[in-house]
């Protein structure tokens, strides 16, 4: 394997390079039709497998995403893999899944020594599934390729862990804050204000970022909230829904001033482009956008919301406050909108000039998105609230 961009996360210290011209590459490449087909079922392997051997890695995984239908985690990473396999020979196509993949694992607190389960598990996997098709040639490539995988997200994720702790109030790992207030700001949102035990601060972060919410609380698992407050305060503030049966906004909902919760610092890659912008939010997903219009409400041209009536409509004063236009859109009064009406009617002065911000359940997102691109608008950017990649491109 000499030559090749890694073969171990722990043996290996050259750099993330493309892996065109590895044999491991090509013995992917050529396997990846094979795999392809037989994917989910090593997806549906490996997260029990891991689980029941390592309790370790088992506590960063929340439930839902595993086992609610359809189980959007192991979507996500069925994808990945499938991408990974057929973009081998130009791993730059993975740019952006990996940054999100990344940021993702670094709310979570993922480190480099967890990467050794996750290979040694799904290696398991892929000779439990595909069986005699493993020769111990595939076997070695697809090892190769997986810790050369490993090796891209460690080296991108010591750089984000770095950079978030040398930003101005940063940290690293998961530190305590205190509850020090709380604020309906919706039928089932409330506003929560997080200040830090240590007493430290401002904090400073990307407007758009997450949060991630450790609970000190027997079989909880991390979560992540949009930090919904400008950067630069002593505080940070999250604005979490009440969902039917949620582990953590039930606990949240619950929660008083003085009790103490540990707070991952905000990483995500979800962002203003500098550009002006059209903000288009359904339900919480308006938390991105409140943080938007306390950071640079000069950047923000429109802000478009939809919910099912005022009440339940967050951050509504604070979006109609702003000096953008705005149009609300309540369903228990005017029905279920057309996402080609509502870019007909509200949103087409902006197409040109400017770029939109969505945030919302998947199929307000997939809607929105695919009315906006059929308007002609040049660039889109969507924040999903779950696993961003359990969708296929
Ligand atoms: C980048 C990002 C930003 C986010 N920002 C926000 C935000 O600003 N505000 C916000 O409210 N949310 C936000 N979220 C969503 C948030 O992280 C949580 O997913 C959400 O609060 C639900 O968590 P929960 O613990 O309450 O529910 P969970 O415990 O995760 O449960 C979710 C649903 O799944 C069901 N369920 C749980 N376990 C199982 C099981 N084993 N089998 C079948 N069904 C099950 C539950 O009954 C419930 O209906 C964000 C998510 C991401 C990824
Ligand atoms: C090569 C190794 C890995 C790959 C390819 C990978 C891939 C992914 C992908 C695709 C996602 C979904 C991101 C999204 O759609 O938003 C994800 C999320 C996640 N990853 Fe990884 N990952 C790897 C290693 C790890 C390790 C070592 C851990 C820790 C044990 C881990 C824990 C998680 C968790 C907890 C989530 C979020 C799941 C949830 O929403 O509950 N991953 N990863």
């Amino acid at each position: 394997m000499s030559g090749c961009p890694s073969t171990a996360i722990v043996k290996s210290t050259s750099p993330a390079v493309t892996m065109s011209g590895c044999p491991f590459a090509a013995i992917v490449k050529a396997t990846a039709p094979a795999v392809a087909p037989k994917v989910r079922e090593i997806v549906d392997d490996f997260y029990p497998r891991m689980f029941s051997n390592s309790p370790e890695a088992k506590a960063f995984f929340n439930p839902a995403n595993q086992f609610k239908e359809p189980p959007l985690q192991r979507m996500a990473l069925a994808n990945a893999v499938v991408a990974y396999a057929t973009s081998i020979d130009d791993l730059s196509k993975l740019t952006g899944a990996l940054e999100i993949i990344a940021h993702k694992h670094c709310g979570l607190g993922v480190k480099p020594r967890h990467y050794s389960i996750v290979h040694q598990n799904l290696m398991e996997s892929i000779g439990h599934v595909m069986g005699d098709a493993v020769t111990p040639e595939v076997g070695e490539g697809w090892s190769e390729a997986v810790l050369a995988l490993a090796k891209n997200l460690c080296e991108l994720e010591a750089k984000l862990y770095a950079e978030s702790a040398g930003r101005r109030g940063g940290w690293k790992g998961v530190k305590d804050f205190r509850v020090a207030g709380t604020r309906r700001v919706a039928t089932d949102c409330v506003e929560l204000t997080f200040k830090p035990v240590d007493g430290a601060g401002p904090i400073d972060f990307t407007p758009g970022q997450f949060l991630t919410l450790h609970l000190h609380k027997q079989g909880s698992t991390p979560r992540h909230y949009t930090v919904t407050n400008a950067p630069g305060k002593d505080y940070l503030q999250c604005c979490p829904k009440l969902v039917e049966g949620g582990f953590v906004s039930s606990a949240l909902h619950g929660m008083k001033e003085g009790d103490v919760v540990g707070v991952s610092a905000p990483f995500g890659t979800f962002k203003l482009s500098g550009r002006p912008a059209v903000l288009c939010s359904a339900g919480v997903g308006a938390t991105p956008m409140k943080c938007f219009l306390d950071s640079a409400p000069e950047q923000v041209k429109f802000v478009l919301h939809i919910d099912r009536d005022e009440a339940a409509h967050p951050f509504r004063k604070e979006m109609e406050a702003s000096s953008a236009g705005t149009h609300f859109h309540y369903t228990d009064a005017g029905g279920r909108p057309e996402a080609a009406a509502l870019v007909e009617g509200a949103l087409k002065p902006y197409l040109a000039e400017c770029d939109f911000f969505l945030c919302g359940p998947p199929p307000f997102l997939a809607d929105m998105s695919a009315a906006l691109k059929a308007a002609g608008a040049r660039s889109i950017h969507l924040d999903v609230f779950g696993p961003a990649l359990a969708q296929p491109n």
